[in-house]
């Protein structure tokens, strides 16, 4: 990833938040000539490093894209190879990295029940293994952000709460992470993709023509350079901009 050769670009409290839509693995495997699944091998292998790069960074919440609630209709076959690469992630790389790293922690954002027994479970274990890290990674797995909305919803009428934009925010599946400050999005499509619908709404966007398994140091620094570029508003006006 290039990260050694150079001084690591470090983040500030202004870019603490980041997720990322891993796009662009099956044209990866198409440019190469080899079946869509090759590109989500190639996807799963860049996430452990990439992590570590934006935990060195000082990013502290990163969000992964990894399935989402319209991912069920792709052909039986992708959907039993992504499933067994994220099974295979998590017991060979997520359990061994919490074993070794106290800093760092694991969430997965979506109903679970929809996912294979043995995934479900794999899934719970790494929860369990350590919450509450300086660093988390929120995997969004069978996740849709219409669907992350309307399960916080009911979970409020279930505990009769009001349903207000505070509470909504306090029972969604990224919580208690804060909303995201950047959301990258490789594979070059404008398009959010039913992800993170409530916590996206002042999250600044960064579209990388980048297929994901090229996914590299050099992508992140430049989404990072974009986004300190920006003047963020949160829909008010900064200083000096009244008149
Ligand atoms: C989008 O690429 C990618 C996905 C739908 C799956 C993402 C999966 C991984 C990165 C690998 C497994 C994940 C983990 C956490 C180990 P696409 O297939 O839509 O690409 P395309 O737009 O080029 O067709």
């Amino acid at each position: 990833m290039g990260s050694k050769e150079k001084e690591l670009f470090k983040v500030d409290d202004r870019l603490r938040s980041v997720a990322i839509i891993m796009d662009g693995n099956g044209r990866w495997a198409k440019k190469r000539l080899m079946p869509r699944t090759f590109g989500h091998k190639a996807g799963a292998a860049i996430i452990e490093k990439t992590l570590m790069t934006l935990k060195e960074m000082g990013v502290h919440h990163v969000t992964l894209y990894a399935f989402s609630t319209e991912n069920w209709k792709r052909p039986k076959e992708e959907v039993d190879v992504i499933m067994n690469l994220v099974y295979k992630y998590l017991d060979e790389v997520v359990c061994d990295r919490i074993r070794k790293d106290p800093d760092f922690s694991m969430k997965f954002l979506g109903d679970k029940n929809a996912l294979p027994e043995k995934l479900r479970e794999k899934c719970i274990e790494v929860e369990n293994m350590a919450k509450d890290t300086p660093f988390v990674c929120n995997l969004a797995l069978n996740y849709g952000g219409r669907d992350d909305i309307v399960h916080a919803a009911n979970e409020l009428v279930r505990l009769g709460l009001p349903i207000t934009e505070e509470n909504i925010s306090k029972y969604i599946y990224t919580a208690p992470s804060p909303d995201p400050d950047l959301i990258i999005r490789t594979g070059g499509d404008f398009r959010v993709s039913n992800f993170l619908l409530w916590q996206g709404a002042y999250s600044e966007y960064v579209i990388l023509d980048t297929l994901w398994p090229d996914f590299s140091y050099e992508d992140i620094e430049k989404s990072f350079k974009e986004f300190y570029s920006r003047k963020r508003r949160f829909g008010g006006l900064n200083e000096g901009e009244e008149e």
